[in-house]
């Protein structure tokens, strides 16, 4: 049943639940939060692209990023967001930034990648043993979404403890989606709100020294830009910069962990790419659709929507499972098998549609040149169970909080 991912086991019973609702219920209520839950690969992939159906826009509580009159009603000021936004804003604000996430704008950073996995993998490899989530997944892509913005990289701690707030959630979908004026004095919703005051400030302040002394990076790229000949109003550039520096490392951090836990359990699967390095791209899609970073994705329904025969009605919260889409047996023989030569791969871990990641690119491009180096660099290299990972807890996101590895020592 649905339940927060807490360990392991709390993985595996979601999956084995996620089968059954597959079969059982493919659209389904659940009483207690009133929201909606999708299941199969063509419904979720149907929920996540017909946006004048179901919107991205949050019309419930729990929607962090939206737009609110400010802090004054206990709620966070907060700028609009490509992730809550419907067209025809979507495209105008998407276009701001696509430029960033070019092929050849991604390829310019890969030696930048190497350099980092290198100087990180110096810092860390000494012992034989170390936490790969907090040494390894964690830094690398939090530097390279730093760098890009224009943020100081030694602000690394303070991104952390902001992830750690945001992303992990005791509160259960009930509890969290309830009005506004019920949710506001629960302690959790207090930390998370007063977590994006600090982000709020902080990207403030950033902006406002970038707007003195311009760079070359995104957030001066965005203090420049303008919809329809007019610039982004603070708010809106300070939500910009935060969606891009969460977005852009923490589901990367869970992509190269995942690969790192999917290639200890699957010593066959790491031989191959061990001896075949170019197999490591189509190796990255089979960790992205066997053990997806980012669990599901949430949804409003415009208008009254019927899916596999269940009418679900107008203005309902609607979660799409990619998790459990990218396990369909409808869409993937032998889902349950880490197949790192399979293809087709067409799964739904980056989303599908107008709100398909755009940090695609980029993230497959740092597992892509990372991997090859930690795998040369750490010769057998085993997760230490013994030592018992941590999950990040929650519902939206698979990762790991601490990955504790051995491998053996370099020279
Ligand atoms: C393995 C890594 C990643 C995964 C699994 C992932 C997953 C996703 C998913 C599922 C969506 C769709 C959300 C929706 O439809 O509501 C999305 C959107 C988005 N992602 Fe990623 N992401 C990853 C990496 C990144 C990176 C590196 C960045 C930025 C540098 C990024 C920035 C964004 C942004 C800005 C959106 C919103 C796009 C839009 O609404 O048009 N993501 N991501």
């Amino acid at each position: 049943m649905l339940q927060t991912l807490s360990t392991l086991d709390d993985v595996q019973s979601m999956y084995d639940w996620f089968e059954q609702m597959r079969e059982t219920q493919p659209v389904w209520r659940d009483e207690k939060s009133g929201c909606w839950h999708v299941f199969r690969y063509d419904d979720v992939r149907t929920v996540s692209t017909e946006y004048s159906t179901f919107s991205s826009e949050r019309r419930r509580p729990g929607g962090f990023a939206r737009t609110t009159e400010g802090s004054t009603n206990g709620q966070v000021r907060m700028g609009r967001s490509l992730l809550t936004m419907d067209p025809p804003e979507h495209r105008q604000y998407r276009n701001l930034v696509s430029y960033a996430f070019t092929p050849r704008a991604i390829d310019r950073l890969r030696g930048r990648v190497a350099d980092i996995t290198q100087h990180l993998l110096d810092e860390a490899g000494g012992s034989g043993k170390m936490d790969f989530a907090t040494e390894i997944a964690y830094p690398l892509p939090t530097i390279v979404i730093a760098e890009l913005l224009g943020v100081p990289t030694s602000d690394r701690p303070l991104f952390k403890r902001w992830a750690d707030v945001l992303l992990s959630r005791q509160l259960s979908d009930a509890e969290f989606f309830r009005p506004q004026n019920e949710q506001r004095d629960h302690p959790e919703m207090q930390r998370i709100s007063h977590t994006f005051e600090e982000m709020s400030d902080y990207f403030r302040q950033r902006l406002e020294e970038r707007k003195c002394t311009p760079g070359e990076d995104m957030m001066s790229d965005l203090l420049k830009a303008s919809i329809d000949g007019e610039h982004l109003s603070m708010e809106d550039t300070i939500s910009f910069c935060i969606i891009l520096l969460l977005a852009g490392h923490v589901t990367t951090t869970n992509l190269l962990s995942q690969a790192i836990r999917c290639f200890d359990k699957h010593p066959h699967a790491l031989e191959q790419v061990r001896r075949q390095p170019e197999m490591m791209p189509q190796a990255i899609e089979e960790v992205l659709r066997y053990a997806s970073p980012v669990w599901r994705l949430v949804r409003t329904t415009k208008e009254a929507a019927t899916i596999a025969g269940v009418t679900i009605p107008k203005n309902e919260m609607v979660f799409a499972w990619l998790a459990s889409a990218n396990r369909d047996e409808r869409q993937f023989p032998e889902p349950e098998h880490f197949d790192v030569t399979r293809t087709p791969n067409r799964h739904v871990a980056f989303g599908h549609g107008i709100h398909f990641c755009i940090g695609a690119p980029l993230s497959r491009m740092e597992a892509a040149v990372a991997l090859p180096i930690i795998l040369t660099r750490l010769a057998h290299l085993r997760v230490a169970y013994e030592e018992s990972p941590e999950l990040f807890e929650g519902r939206a996101l698979f990762g790991f909080k601490r990955l504790p590895i051995t491998f053996e020592k370099e020279g």
